[in-house]
């Protein structure tokens, strides 16, 4: 398999609260950020034994916030010793460091993710202040504009929610003229269970009933139709020469891993099976990102943890439930 994409965690911090991340939920522990030596370390690694790849996209985020890193811009200088590596980012602008030309020349890709147009959505969600959010992102706007940044994908996630309170339809009109304004893109999205624990714990009826409650309403996800629907495809999985050419496909794909391509590295530098898993569970770590060559990666990669197997168990039964 070949590698395609970097997953560089540099913070392990966030100052959000979303109910459906683990580090907004605080369900894992939060780690510190990663030293900038080890941040140069693992770049010209990835720059020099994945040079074939051409441009290598690099992802500095996964679990936590990354321009809270107290040396972000420090960071982005570091990058730019490195052309063949090409650098995405995902905030919450709830805070944006002050950037020079070259930290602000050095992102390809923005995405800003939000709960909402309104500090109403946001008390249910991030729990930042609502108006500072926007300040930042005109803020990370002007200063594109001012240094000429080429950042090819700079656009607002539109999370949408099941919210009630007064004007909550007209929010994605008001988030659609902002950017409108402000010349960003707009992906309007359905939020789901992003953290593999959560995801298990739902799907394997392992959280408690509020919890679960809180998912189904705020996720539009139906526990009890699920459930119902895994038991009668586990009976049927079990006798496998029953199997139907759906649940076969979907079988199929769910044990090819769809995130195989992809190299996730956490905070402290350690290769984790995927950027689903969280990164406080010492026996998820594959080992040090630094110290391993490029075949022991894939390999690591291949070699499949406990964690998986529940995974695809609820991804094959999620994969045949959809038609996929
Ligand atoms: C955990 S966040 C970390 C980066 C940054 N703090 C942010 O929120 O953009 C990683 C990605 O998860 C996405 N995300 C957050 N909550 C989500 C949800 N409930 N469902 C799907 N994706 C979600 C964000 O849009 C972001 O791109
Ligand atoms: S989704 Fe992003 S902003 Fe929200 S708590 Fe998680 S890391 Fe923070
Ligand atoms: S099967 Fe394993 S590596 Fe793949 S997404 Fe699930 S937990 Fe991650």
């Amino acid at each position: 398999m070949q590698m395609k994409w970097f997953i560089v965690e540099i913070s392990g911090v966030c100052n959000a609260r979303c109910p459906f991340c683990c580090t907004g939920a605080k369900t894992h522990q939060s780690s510190g950020f990663m030293e900038p030596s080890l941040f140069e370390a693992i770049i010209a690694k990835i720059s020099k034994d994945y040079a074939y790849l051409g441009g290598i996209p690099v992802y500095i985020y996964n679990w936590g916030e990354p321009f809270l890193h107290p040396n972000y811009v420090e960071l982005m200088h570091i990058l730019a010793k490195y052309p063949n590596i090409y650098c995405m980012t995902s905030t919450n602008a709830g805070y944006v460091p002050e950037l020079d030309e070259i930290s602000a020349k050095m992102i390809r890709r923005v995405r800003l993710s939000m709960s909402g147009f309104s500090q109403e959505s946001y008390d249910h969600i991030h729990k930042l202040p609502f108006d500072k959010v926007v300040r930042n992102i005109e803020y990370l706007v002007e200063t594109f504009d001012k240094y000429d940044a080429k950042c090819d994908d700079f656009y607002i996630a539109f999370f949408e929610y099941p919210f009630t309170h007064p004007g909550y339809e007209d929010e994605v009109h008001k988030a659609r003229e902002f950017t409108e304004r402000l010349g960003l893109g707009l992906s309007v999205e359905k939020p789901g269970i992003n953290d593999l624990r959560s995801y298990l714990d739902f799907y394997l009826g392992r959280m408690s009933e509020d919890r679960r409650e809180f998912y189904n309403k705020y996720l539009n996800l139906d526990y009890a139709a699920y459930a119902k629907k895994a038991k009668s495809m586990r009976s049927r999985l079990k006798k496998s020469g029953s199997l139907k050419p759906p649940v076969v496909k979907a079988f199929d794909a769910a044990n090819n891993c769809l995130t195989g391509h992809r190299v996730s590295i956490n905070q402290r530098g350690e290769l984790l099976p995927c950027c689903f898993v969280p990164y406080d569970d010492p026996q998820l770590v594959l080992g040090n990102f630094v110290e391993l060559s490029a075949d022991q990666v894939e390999k690591k990669l291949q070699r499949k943890v406990s964690i998986c197997r529940e995974c695809m168990e609820v991804n094959t039964v999620s994969l045949a439930i959809s038609g996929k």
